[in-house]
């Protein structure tokens, strides 16, 4: 069997394509190569093609023909949330739109087996200490609305033709597998504080006012690792026709403060610069950390790295 990955050059797309290396399955990576770096798949087949594109349709229907493709894992879309806010379209458009050619070349490809991600920007501003995946989704940004857009058309294209699909609700993704693999964007924040340190400039703390325990905000943090493995639990679980849900939290179930990271970050690099309060960042919730109970239950899965594997994993990445 092999597994077409779309997004398989970027970050948490490449994690993923080397675990399914390591156990022999075949992959072929579809990727547009805007953030991806080819040299991340190995020896992995790499179609350059952005899904929301005219030509996307049929060069993935010939992809799925020509590799033989059993499942597909898809990761490529746009995930800036505050370029989302700026540039909605944008968003409805690579993000929606390369999903629905997606399923339209599965469909007449006849590949009935799908991972998808998803994001815990579905959630918006919870009012709940754990976020349930039966709870709310009421996102509160454009980026989280084609996120929860793309749950529905995965639940929608099982009912018209039978795709079986696993919705992953990402929390706070951080970390790198192997060094080669680190995360190369300065979008979020153990990167951001990694290149402030860089610069010899103090991190920034966005709020220190929040109800929370010592005021900044709480995120769940998940190893990007854990979370590549979560996939192939996924995947696995696909196969099977026993599945009472398709929508799932890949969180740790606990969560860090800014503080804390950024203490644990003073604490694995060395480096001490005091951080500096700013004001809060707007549509930024207090508290977001994943109730893990039905990823736990469901397919088998948990996190088996902490906040000090994560920070301790990325700062040797990004010092490479
Ligand atoms: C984390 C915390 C900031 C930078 C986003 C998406 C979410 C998911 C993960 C994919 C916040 C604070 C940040 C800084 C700071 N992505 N911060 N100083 O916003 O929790 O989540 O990425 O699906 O959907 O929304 O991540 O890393 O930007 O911020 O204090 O210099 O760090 O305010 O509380 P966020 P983040």
């Amino acid at each position: 069997m092999s597994v077409l990955v779309t997004g398989g050059a970027g970050y948490i797309g490449s994690h993923v394509v080397r675990l399914l290396q390591q156990r022999g399955t075949g992959v072929v990576v579809v990727d547009d190569l805007s953030n991806g770096r080819p040299e991340r798949v190995g020896d992995a087949p790499v179609v350059q093609l952005d899904l929301a594109t005219d030509a996307a349709v049929p060069t993935l229907t010939a992809a799925i023909a020509e590799h033989g493709v059993e499942a597909v894992i898809h990761f490529a879309a746009r995930k800036q949330v505050g370029q989302s806010v700026a540039e909605p379209a944008r968003y409805w458009s690579q993000n929606v739109g390369g999903t629905a050619n997606l399923l339209l070349a599965m469909e007449a490809g006849k590949v009935d087996k799908l991972v998808f991600s998803s994001s815990a920007a579905t959630y918006g501003a919870p009012t709940t200490p754990l976020v349930r995946e039966d709870g709310p989704a009421e996102p509160i940004n454009p980026y989280g609305q084609t996120k929860l857009v793309g749950e529905w058309m995965t639940r929608a294209a099982g009912r018209a033709w039978g795709l079986r699909a696993a919705n992953l609700r990402y929390f706070n993704v951080a970390g790198a597998g192997w060094d080669d693999l680190g995360d190369t964007a300065v979008m979020n924040l153990i990167p951001i504080v990694f290149s402030a340190l860089d610069a010899q400039q103090a991190p920034a703390v966005f709020g220190d006012d929040y109800p929370t325990p010592d005021g900044s905000c709480v995120r769940d943090y998940v190893h990007v690792l854990d979370l590549a493995q979560a996939h192939l639990a996924a995947l696995d679980h696909l196969a099977t026709d026993d599945r009472p849900h398709d929508t799932f939290n890949v969180g740790s179930g606990t969560g860090a403060s800014v503080l804390e990271v950024l203490a644990e970050v003073r604490a694995v690099t060395g480096v001490d610069v005091e951080p500096v309060v700013h004001a809060r960042r707007a549509g930024d919730p207090p508290q977001l950390v994943a109730d893990v109970e039905r990823i736990t239950t469901t397919l088998g899965w948990r996190a088996t790295k902490d906040l000090h594997d994560i920070v301790t994993s990325a700062w040797s990445a990004w010092r490479r």
